[in-house]
């Protein structure tokens, strides 16, 4: 059998999360890792020697024109996913990038239409989607457990949280919390609603706390860098689907709360649930009853990875359909520009 032969670009943080599943698939002989890829050189070393890539290169033009691969993760910052992913895509690779899809909706519909063009996988790296809770809570919604299900909400809350560096530069990172955490939990909410399309948002931002808050023995220690920081601290959004379901969102890096906190809760005509409490509500005999789905229910962000990395070697393969769609990430783009658009503009955003 060939080997599916695999390259990264973005030697950073989140790619080790990466090298998790793809070494795992090593190990059972499915992939072969072929060549890596950072701007940052001494990062690339580092990388290559700690995962033996035989190859290394620090232009991502360069790695695709000298490697035939297969299958190649985009890891890079959130303004560079747009040209990496293009870049893997025309030199003939199937591509999972990591979220959010890019910097905006019109650079994510380009991604999206040279994928098609292609005939390569595009997957986003919406790993909440391969999470055990997802997973729980989704074959309960298939069943028509929660049946129409109307309103939810989607949770992402740090007390003292800013990532710092080019996390808190726009230019960079296209804006702050809801661009970096909301997305995870903005998709996970549509994923598990069916993916209805949106049609409207209102949004506020707030960026009132700044990246150095207060010694603090919780939280990110963010040292001051050569990024500029200029993105929202807060935001709460309203979103509207064409199947009459709303999404309340909330996402913050620096806010006065007692404690981080995040949830995914979903409120059907039958029952409704948090993946936090794994509780499902609902009615029998005119009484209220709550029940556990069976099976593993928490978010392990590892072994999700795996699952994630796995997904995408089989879906690139042909052997399933993909799970976190190309498709996706460009609606949840939308729905993102959308909710700045209306923090600017303090309307409402319709959604096309
Ligand atoms: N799925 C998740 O839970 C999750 C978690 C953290 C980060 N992320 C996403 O992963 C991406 C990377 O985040 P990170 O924390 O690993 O950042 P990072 O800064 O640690 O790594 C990014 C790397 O990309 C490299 N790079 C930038 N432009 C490049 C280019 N044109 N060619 C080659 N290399 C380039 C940088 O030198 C850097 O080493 C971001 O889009 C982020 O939103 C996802």
């Amino acid at each position: 059998m060939k080997k599916i032969r695999v390259g990264i670009i973005g030697c950073g943080g989140i790619s080790h999360c990466h090298m998790g599943g793809y070494k795992k698939l090593v190990e059972e002989g499915r992939t072969e890792l072929v060549a890596c890829c950072d701007i940052d050189e001494e990062k690339l070393d580092k990388y290559a020697a700690q995962y033996n890539f035989p190859r290394k290169y620090t232009s991502a033009e360069e790695m695709m024109k000298n490697e035939q691969l297969d299958c190649v993760s985009v890891c890079v910052w959130n303004s560079a996913h747009k040209d990496c992913t293009i870049t893997a895509l025309r030199g003939g690779a199937n591509v999972l990038c990591e979220k959010p899809m890019a910097l905006n909706a019109a650079e994510a519909q380009e991604m999206y239409d040279v994928a098609k063009e292609c005939g390569k996988l595009l997957q986003l790296g919406f790993v909440r989607r391969f999470g055990e809770d997802a997973d729980a809570v989704k074959a309960l919604v298939d069943e028509g457990k929660f049946g129409d299900i109307y309103y939810a909400k989607a949770t992402y809350l740090r007390q003292n949280g800013c990532p710092g560096g080019w996390f808190g530069d726009k230019k960079f990172s296209g804006g702050g919390p809801l661009i970096d955490l909301g997305v995870h939990v903005i998709d996970l909410t549509r994923y598990l609603a069916g993916c209805p399309k949106p049609v409207s948002a209102f949004g506020v931002t707030y960026d009132n706390l700044g990246m150095h808050r207060a010694e603090s023995e919780i939280g990110w220690k963010v040292e001051e860098g050569d990024h500029p920081y200029n993105v929202e601290d807060l935001c709460s959004a309203l979103v509207r689907f064409d199947n009459g379901m709303t999404l309340s969102i909330e996402a913050s890096f620096n806010l006065n709360i007692e404690g981080d906190c995040g949830d995914v809760q979903i409120f059907g005509t039958k029952a409704g649930t948090s993946l936090n409490s794994m509780k499902v509500l609902t009615t029998k005999d005119g009484k209220f009853v709550t029940f556990t789905p069976e099976g593993e229910h928490s978010f392990r962000f590892w072994p999700a990875f795996v699952s994630e990395i796995e997904g995408f070697v089989d879906a690139a393969e042909g052997k399933i359909p993909c799970k976190a769609p190309a498709e996706d990430g460009v609606w949840l783009m939308k729905i993102i520009d959308a909710i700045y658009e209306s923090a600017r503009t303090g309307v409402s955003v319709e959604i096309k």
